[in-house]
């Protein structure tokens, strides 16, 4: 499937392919709207983790279409189904599972119900029919370290406070794959504000694990085991009176001030390495 960037892909099924030894890739029908003069990503991609005993589901989409019979459709194995962070393109399927596991700090919360999301993607097609008709369902949490035993696969969760409060990334043992969420990503929306300092330390303790790539939700390629040192190198050079205004055009939300700072030509350039962030919450990442 061809897919242009920043356009929505008309998708209403998934496609799946190979994305590392027991691991597939799952590219959700949708997309996401900008920001900046860059075009938005046409890529929502969930990763479905094969065990011995289970599976593992990181990341639900949008919901638009049925993911739950599509991963079904891959394997028999009972699924455990994880959301990197609560945001609507990762955890828009939700509802067609009874418990769905993020990292501790992102809601806030005790185990419990759901209700501490979504906002909606303006313009965003809607859930389809199997998951307007699910149920609720409860959140569990993961602390930082914790091991998810598949049988025979151990994936580690690593929390990178940063996009989102809580977020995590999970380090598969086996491949040395590192799912990394939207935490590491070409272009990563810097939304919480939590201290640059702080996500500078998590990135330097994903860094010490022994990655041999890494496995993002919103580019189909892997992007390198060395791209965490790219994101270090761009946290150093920080600086907003060169960052470049870049325009959160997303109708029906808020008009802030939003700025980028990156590496690289454009989306396309292999080195391209972003990071947008609001002008309201300088004080607040600088600290
Ligand atoms: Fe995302």
């Amino acid at each position: 499937m061809e897919i242009t960037l920043g356009i929505d892909n008309h998708a209403t099924e998934c496609v799946s392919w190979q994305a590392g030894d027991g691991i597939y890739a799952i590219q959700c029908p949708g997309y996401l709207p900008g920001p900046g003069r860059l075009p938005g990503w046409g890529y929502v991609v969930s990763y479905l983790v094969l065990g011995t005993d289970r599976a593992l589901l990181v990341d639900t989409g949008f919901g638009i279409s049925d993911l739950k019979r599509y991963v079904e459709a891959l394997t028999h194995l009972p699924l455990t189904v994880v959301n990197t962070h609560v945001h609507p393109d990762h955890s828009g399927g939700n509802a067609q599972f009874d418990e769905v596991f993020v990292g501790e700090h992102e809601t806030g919360g005790a185990d419990g119900d759901e209700g501490v999301l979504f906002y909606q993607v303006p313009g965003q097609r809607d859930a389809c029919a199997a998951v307007k008709a699910g149920g609720h369902y409860r959140f569990r949490f993961l602390r930082d370290g914790e091991a998810i035993d598949l049988g025979g696969r151990i994936l580690r969760v690593v929390e990178i406070p940063g996009h989102t409060p809580g977020s995590i990334a999970l380090f598969d043992e086996n491949t040395g794959l590192l799912l990394s969420g939207d935490a590491i990503l070409k272009r990563v929306f810097y939304g919480a504000g939590v201290p640059l300092r702080v996500y500078r330390a998590a990135l330097c303790k994903a860094k010490a694990l022994p990655i041999r790539d890494i496995l993002s939700a919103h580019w189909p390629e892997p992007l390198g085991a060395d791209f965490i040192d790219k994101m270090l190198r761009l946290l150093d050079a920080f600086d907003p009176e060169t960052a470049e205004r870049a325009e959160w055009s997303v109708p029906g939300m808020e008009r802030r001030d939003l700025r980028m700072c990156f590496f690289g030509r454009d989306f396309d350039d292999p080195d391209f390495v972003a990071l947008s962030f609001f002008m309201d919450q300088l004080e607040q990442i600088t600290q």
